[in-house]
């Protein structure tokens, strides 16, 4: 088999292998949304006179067959196609013969990959979107169950103020409202259509119909001109793996409060033992290795974003093969904060408060004394500050 791009000299295997690199691993994911970009290109094409009606259901009829068998674990692609685009037009020739060859006029895979990836990026944050409204409402069953239960609100990890479950997981669930809007919001850079563009300069000779494409594949807008479309590679990629790093850090901080909350010495909440793993040496111990794992993923998040930024920072304009690392950090990120956010949902589920052992230390009550005097006594608030901070003195 050979490369799109084969004059017939043969490729040292090992420059091959390191150039596809991990890339027809990674590009499994984006075959679907190939297909998909694949046919609204074919049909424009048709649209616009460059493709015969025949050819068009020829191809249309092949790629839709292609996808199907590829769904259905039929094929895979192999290291010598390079990657998903290479794979799908070389088995479409096989499949329906040289009219497969008319599909690549007017595009360049420059483009054809960005309009896989960013139809692969809307269908994904609007998944992660759906998980983290999912661990929100996971953390309002919580806060039905349970949310009477009063709790001590810490600051600097000091007793300062009552708290209750309610208020515990009612925090967490807006701020992953917040995350899966924020997730949401990649579109306004996944949503331009970088097809017509092609290597990156548009394609000289071709009466191309962008807005065609557009409309077929529910981009919001032609990306345009056509220069802005390789400089903008990676930025939808960092956008959603900032949102997604967010989205980790709020997990890893709810995760900080249960390990805490699951010490001996606070002993605020029980698990379920089939949350929690045993200890090869120590027979009486039950770890929350979940929750731990689920605080240490924020890390993996951040190394994503940044591998992701730093691929194309200092390019000069124009399509790079560099901007092919930018897969493996997304999808890593991308995999890791679905996992984390569906299994967070299922530990919180799993999540009981023992409303036995949760103390209130009376001096939680300092600063809402400190305001009855005010209300009281008319006095400023910083003398009523005063008269019950002299009590607490003593004892520190
Ligand atoms: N795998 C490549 C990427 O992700 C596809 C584009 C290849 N283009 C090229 N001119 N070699 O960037």
């Amino acid at each position: 088999m050979s490369r799109l791009w084969d004059r017939g000299e043969p490729l040292d295997a090992r420059i091959l292998r390191y150039c596809a690199g991990e890339d027809h691993r990674l590009d499994e994911r984006l075959v679907s949304h190939d297909v998909t970009a694949s046919i609204a290109h074919a049909r424009m094409l048709k649209a616009q006179g460059l493709l015969s009606a025949e050819d068009c259901t020829l191809i249309c009829d092949g790629l839709r067959a292609l996808g199907q068998s590829h769904a259905a674990g039929e094929w895979t692609i192999r290291l010598e196609d390079e990657d998903c685009h290479t794979a799908l037009e070389t088995r479409l020739t096989e499949r329906i013969g040289p009219a497969g060859g008319r599909v690549h006029l007017g595009r360049s895979r420059n483009d054809q990959v960005l309009t896989a990836l960013r139809l692969y990026l809307l269908e994904a944050s609007q998944g992660l979107a759906a998980l983290a409204d999912e661990l929100a409402t996971a953390l309002d069953g919580l806060a039905n169950r349970q949310g009477e239960i009063a709790l001590p609100g810490y600051t600097h990890m000091q007793p300062a103020m009552p708290s209750s479950v309610a208020l515990w997981a009612g925090g967490f669930a807006t701020e992953f409202r917040d995350d899966a809007q924020a997730l949401l919001r990649v579109r306004h850079r996944a949503g331009l259509n970088p097809l017509g563009s092609a290597a990156g300069y548009g394609v000289p000779g071709l009466p191309l119909d962008r807005e065609h494409t557009t409309r077929a594949l529910g981009f919001d807008a032609v990306h345009a001109p056509v220069t802005a479309v390789q400089l903008s590679r990676g930025k939808a990629e960092s956008e959603l793996l900032f949102q997604v790093t967010l989205t980790l850090n709020d997990i890893s901080r709810m995760a900080a409060d249960l390990l805490l909350y699951y010490t001996h010495e606070f002993a605020f909440v029980s698990l379920p033992e089939s949350m929690t793993t045993g200890s090869s040496i120590m027979p009486q111990k039950r770890n929350p290795d979940v929750f731990e794992l689920l605080r240490g993923a924020a890390a993996t998040g951040l190394g994503a974003l940044n591998e992701a930024l730093g691929v194309f920072a200092k390019l000069s304009s124009g399509y790079h093969r560099d901007l092919q690392r930018l897969k493996a950090p997304l999808f890593r990120g991308i995999d890791l904060a679905a996992e984390s956010l569906a299994i967070a949902a299922v530990a919180i589920d799993g999540v009981a408060f023992r409303a036995a052992s949760i103390r209130l230390p009376a001096e939680l009550q300092a600063a809402e004394r400190a305001n009855a005097l005010v209300l009281a006594e008319g006095i400023p608030f910083r003398e009523a500050y005063r008269r019950i901070a002299a009590e607490f003195k003593a004892k520190r």
